[in-house]
């Protein structure tokens, strides 16, 4: 949610910092602001809006080498100029940047104004700018960690303060850090993306843990002063990754990098010769995984809709009972965690909150966790027992896809991999991995014909409400299309099981109203050219997503959208980016801002 990026060196920090909380833009922000260290003095400059907002404020040749930037999401107080951050004490001596709740924020206030403290802002922040200040005795480590024992909540903060040049003090509970190490500079973010131009060396925090740094050294220690002895390590992603790179939006470049980056995912996994999946990172918990019992998906957003699918793919290929919950349900819902359970958390970020507390609650209760994470070094990557990353390189759009279909992939190849351990015979799981292998080539093939679905947009793009029917494997890909078409173009849709469509929803078919059926070869195709008979007479527009070669389905859909032939467990990964392209182009006829979707984060890392 909010971005955070510090920078302490020899370089101007002015420059350095605008850079960063562009790169953490995508994100999604409603204020900015900066905070600059020189000369025994602080000083805070922001604005509520975009970064370009604040830029018109500030004067660009401003000198200091030490200073703090912030992109924030409002949760406490409105996004007004005066709750953007940075926030400092009283005096204009400390500045904090702030990600995060601190949930006992009445009691601290409240003792700070018996105290005599009043405050500028309604932000939780600035309580603790001013908690911190209550503690100053001259050490700014100090002082941060202090004030720290008397707070409850989730936080990565940076603090400096106008005494101590070149010191930037972070701290980090529930919200990720990560120290870049330059040389005669080190840098400080809540993304790899804010620093990635500067360094690739970045040194992660874990929770509970802080790090005091200047431009020539990095102090790291636990919040009760225990030192931590942590070495660099090497991001992978390039500043290439995380450029436009002549796309339009980032959405629309992470489609076409579908079949790139899903070889990426598979790259070195798919042993064809001698018909096995390989996966490090199961290794050393293969035993415990076939002997599982019962295996608990869970997920936010998109990813829930990947873990769904990887729910059939498990109880088709590894048959072993699962079951897909909503992180946020089942952190708070009593879960049943028998001997036995595996619980798999899939998240492109690795830092959602929800499907982090669901981790952390099903480690508690005795699981093997498993996390199916795109960014290396992130929490959930860190904090699962094992796990299998999607390396897809960075999603920045707002709307997931590369990451859905790297999430699909990775599932799949667990599938494949574990039902060869229990029930699945050598040539259908070769058969299976053959299929997979040509997946990245057929993507390219329909990526092609990319025009069909922007002609579908066009055509529809002014309609308010649509339907997304699919069955088995293309269920959840009727949900995932329904929900980036709401994301992005802010169209209403409902995603459904398409024989739930007489139980209700049929009810709300009239003339015209575009529905989206996912009509690919496979044992449930005859029910759904019944689906679609259903709607046509009730005067819906049919947009059917079907198998080349299937010519019949003309006479029935008003459009017909063609994906090529593969196993049905596999269709996901094909019939998901015509949905994708549809979702991308009504938004750009309708006007919106589709990497900044209104009201929506890329990583929600608060409840
Ligand atoms: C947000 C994003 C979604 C994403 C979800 C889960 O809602 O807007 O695109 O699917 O979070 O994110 P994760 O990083 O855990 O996959």
């Amino acid at each position: 949610m909010c971005g955070i990026i510090g920078y302490t060196g020899r370089r101007r920090a002015l420059p350095i910092l605008l850079e960063g909380l562009r790169r953490l833009e995508y994100r999604g922000y409603d204020s900015a602001g900066v905070a600059l260290v020189s000369d025994h003095k602080v000083e805070v400059i922001k604005a509520a809006g975009r970064i370009y907002v604040l830029e018109q404020q500030i004067d660009p040749h401003m000198p200091q080498t030490h200073g703090l930037g912030h992109t924030r999401w409002a949760t406490h107080g409105a996004p007004t100029d005066i709750n953007a951050h940075p926030h400092t004490d009283a005096e204009n001596r400390i500045a904090i940047i702030h990600n995060g709740i601190i949930e006992n924020n009445r009691v601290l206030r409240t003792y700070l104004e018996q105290l005599g403290a009043t405050f500028r802002s309604e932000t939780d922040t600035e309580i603790l700018a001013q908690l911190i200040a209550h503690f100053y005795e001259g050490d700014l480590e100090h002082a941060v960690r202090r004030a720290l024992h008397d707070v409850t909540g989730t936080y990565g903060i940076a603090v400096v303060c106008a005494d101590e040049p070149g010191v930037i003090v972070a701290a980090r509970k529930g919200s990720p850090l990560i120290v870049g190490v330059g040389k005669g500079e080190h840098l400080l973010a809540s993304d790899a993306a804010a620093i990635l131009a500067h360094t690739t060396q970045v040194v992660y925090l874990d929770d509970g843990e802080m790090a005091r740094i200047t431009p020539d050294e990095l102090r790291m220690t636990t919040l009760d002063a225990i030192p931590v002895a942590r070495g660099a390590e090497e991001v992978e992603w390039s500043l290439e990754q995380i450029e436009l790179s002549g796309y339009d939006h980032f959405m629309q470049k992470e489609i076409f990098e579908q079949p790139d980056s899903l070889e990426n995912c598979l790259r070195g996994r798919l042993d064809l010769n001698e018909g096995a999946v390989r996966l490090g990172g199961l290794v050393d918990c293969t035993r415990e995984l076939t002997r599982a019992k019962r295996i608990v998906m869970t997920g936010c957003g998109t990813a829930w809709h990947a873990a769904l699918v990887g729910e059939y793919l498990f109880e088709e290929l590894v048959r072993i009972p699962t079951e897909t919950e909503y992180a946020s349900e089942f952190r708070y819902r009593n879960p049943i965690v028998d001997d036995g359970t595996v619980v798999i958390a899939v998240s492109q970020s690795g830092e959602t909150a929800d499907t982090l507390a669901a981790l952390r609650e099903a480690k508690q209760r005795g699981a093997l966790t498993l996390g199916v994470v795109n960014v290396v070094g992130s929490t959930i990557a860190r904090e699962s027992d094992e796990g299998v990353f999607l390396h897809v390189g960075p999603e920045i759009g707002v709307a997931s896809t590369k990451a859905f279909t790297g999430q699909v992939a990775v599932l799949a190849m667990i599938a494949c991999y574990l039902g060869r351990r229990k029930h699945l015979s050598p040539s259908a799981a070769l058969q299976f991995m053959d299929a997979l292998a040509q997946i990245p080539e057929q993507m390219r093939r329909l990526l092609d014909r990319a025009d069909e679905a922007e002609t579908i947009a066009h055509h529809f793009h002014d309609r308010e409400n649509w339907l997304y029917l699919g069955r088995g494997y293309n269920y959840p890909v009727a949900l995932e299309g329904a929900l980036k078409i709401k994301e992005i173009a802010y169209i209403h849709a409902e995603g459904l099981p398409a024989a739930e469509m007489k139980h209700g929803p049929i009810a709300l078919i009239t003339k015209g109203m575009p529905v989206v059926v996912i009509a690919t070869a496979g044992v449930q195709y005859e029910k759904i050219l019944s689906n679609i008979s259903e709607v046509r007479s009730r005067g819906g527009s049919v947009v059917a997503i079907a198998t080349e070669g299937d010519s019949d389905i003309k006479q029935l859909a008003d459009h017909v959208l063609y994906v090529p032939d593969t196993v049905e467990p596999l269709q996901p990964l094909l019939t998901s980016l015509p949905l994708q392209l549809i979702a991308y182009h009504a938004a750009v006829q309708r006007g919106c801002n589709v990497d900044k979707p209104r009201n929506l984060a890329k990583s929600v890392t608060v409840e």
